[in-house]
């Protein structure tokens, strides 16, 4: 890959077999910015970049589906200045690649209730996704005020919805037929979900979707990753054994 100068520290990743569907928890933006005495607003705007240096590399090497946490429901927690940082960052970003998204060729999808975003933002949302539909190859999947719970009681509340109408039926529900309920409907599940910042859990991100799926936790922050650090875990992917329950 042309981004790596020295060959020999090329992470050995076999491009010809990459997992369909990689899914990142952005974690981290916070205590980058508190390490150089910074704003956490800071961390969140060099995280944004990083961003867009890991999607973009993501459809140079050819992945189907990039899907990360930019906000969760549970980050509406947070003081009122960091969330309204983070949504000038998020609306921001979005104006920039619906400009260049001609250029860039990157489908691009939200999961979660944007109903609670602002309306400048959550049009800004449905307009990207309106474009977005002109393209085809890799698919980004930003998460947006998504919790996984929400995302299965919503599924749930829907699905019932469409038993009392008489449109499905309680016995007929599968596994497969309950994710068209999802907001990740038609999207194969995550086959790697990568953590950085050193934490080791969820929080609350794809907990259906992430059932099989492999972990990578690594302590790097997320404004501090890229390209050399992702196929870091593609390689430890590409080494781990799926057995999904057989031998
Ligand atoms: C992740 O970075 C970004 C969001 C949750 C929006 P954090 O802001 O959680 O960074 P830390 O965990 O405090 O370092
Ligand atoms: C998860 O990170 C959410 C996003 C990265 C958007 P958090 O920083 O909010 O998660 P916790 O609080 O450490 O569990
Ligand atoms: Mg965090």
């Amino acid at each position: 890959m042309a981004f790596f100068k020295k060959r020999e520290n090329i992470p050995e990743v076999d491009f010809q077999h990459l997992p369909h569907h990689v899914a990142i928890i952005m974690d981290g933006n916070g205590r980058w910015a508190k390490a150089r005495g910074l704003p956490r607003k800071a961390g969140h705007a060099a995280g944004a970049e990083t961003f867009r240096t890991i999607a973009t590399y993501c459809r140079d090497i050819g992945l189907e589906y990039l899907t990360v946490y930019a906000f969760s429901t549970e980050n509406w927690k947070r003081p009122a200045d960091e969330v309204a940082s983070i949504m000038d960052l998020l609306e921001k970003y979005l104006v920039e690649a619906i400009g260049k998204i001609e250029r860039d060729r990157v489908k691009m999808k939200f999961f979660g209730d944007l109903s609670q975003l602002n309306e400048r933002l959550r049009r800004l949302c449905l307009e990207t996704e309106e474009i977005s539909k002109r393209y085809e190859g890799c698919q980004v999947n930003i998460c947006l005020n998504y919790g996984g719970r929400d995302e299965i009681v919503r599924a749930a509340r829907a699905f019932a919805a469409d038993c009392a109408a008489g449109r499905a039926d309680p016995a007929a529900l599968s596994e497969e037929s309950f994710s068209d309920y999802l907001y990740s409907a038609g999207v194969p599940d995550p086959d790697l979900v990568i953590r950085p910042s050193g934490e080791q859990r969820l929080s609350n991100f794809l907990p259906w979707q992430s059932a099989y799926a492999e972990f990578y936790f690594t302590d790097v922050l997320w404004p501090d990753f890229d390209q050399r650090e992702l196929c870091r875990a593609l390689a430890v992917y590409q080494r781990r054994s799926r057995r999904y329950g057989g031998v």
